[in-house]
């Protein structure tokens, strides 16, 4: 059974969805299972020892809406002895003031801050805020598809070989 379940929220069928799904294939599929928070359910959660959680930026510097009901039982579900990971979408030419701010609402919800893991770099963005920054790191990774998709896939890459040390 996979011990990793990632758990995304976007668009249908836009960029988040696909992010989830080549983070998936990162993992090796049959280590990971994806679910969409809109047609999931908070129970599947106990299922995993590790869990990735991404959103895209939606609004001015919210979460993906689909976001706004699955985190209020996340936050309810048992997460102390879970890993979890961050990941978020957002564009930093439009949104040079609430970059990849969804990741960060994550964030602030989670009830055990210390089990996550994945911080990444801000160096290669250009923005004036991110609630996604603390102490000069992101949360989790950022993707730019809007305005730095070409550097997408090494992202993930970096990211994923990180999490293999830590998911364990
Ligand atoms: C209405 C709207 C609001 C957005 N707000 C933000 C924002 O506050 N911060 C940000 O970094 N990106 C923002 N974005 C950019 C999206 O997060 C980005 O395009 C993302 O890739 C969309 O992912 P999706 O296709 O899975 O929905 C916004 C996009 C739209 C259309």
């Amino acid at each position: 059974m996979a011990r990793i379940g990632i758990f995304f929220g976007g668009r249908d069928n836009g960029r988040t969805a696909k992010i989830a799904r080549k983070i998936q294939e990162g993992f090796g599929i049959e280590n990971a299972d994806l679910h969409n928070v809109k047609s999931t359910n908070v129970e599947a959660i106990s299922k995993y020892d590790f869990l990735v959680l991404g959103t895209a930026a939606w609004g001015i510097g919210e979460m993906h809406s689909d976001w706004e009901n699955f985190i209020d039982e996340l936050t309810e579900a048992p997460l102390k002895e879970k890993k979890i990971a961050l990941f978020g979408l957002g564009d930093q030419v439009e949104y040079p003031e609430s970059f990849v701010d969804g990741m960060g609402i994550i964030f602030c919800r989670l009830p055990y801050k210390e089990n996550v893991v994945g911080y990444t770099s801000t160096r290669s963005y250009k923005f004036y805020y991110s609630n996604a920054e603390k102490e000069g790191e992101f949360v989790g990774l950022a993707i730019d598809e809007d305005t730095q998709p070409e550097l997408t896939d090494k992202r993930i890459k970096d990211w994923i070989a990180v999490l293999k040390t830590q998911f364990k």
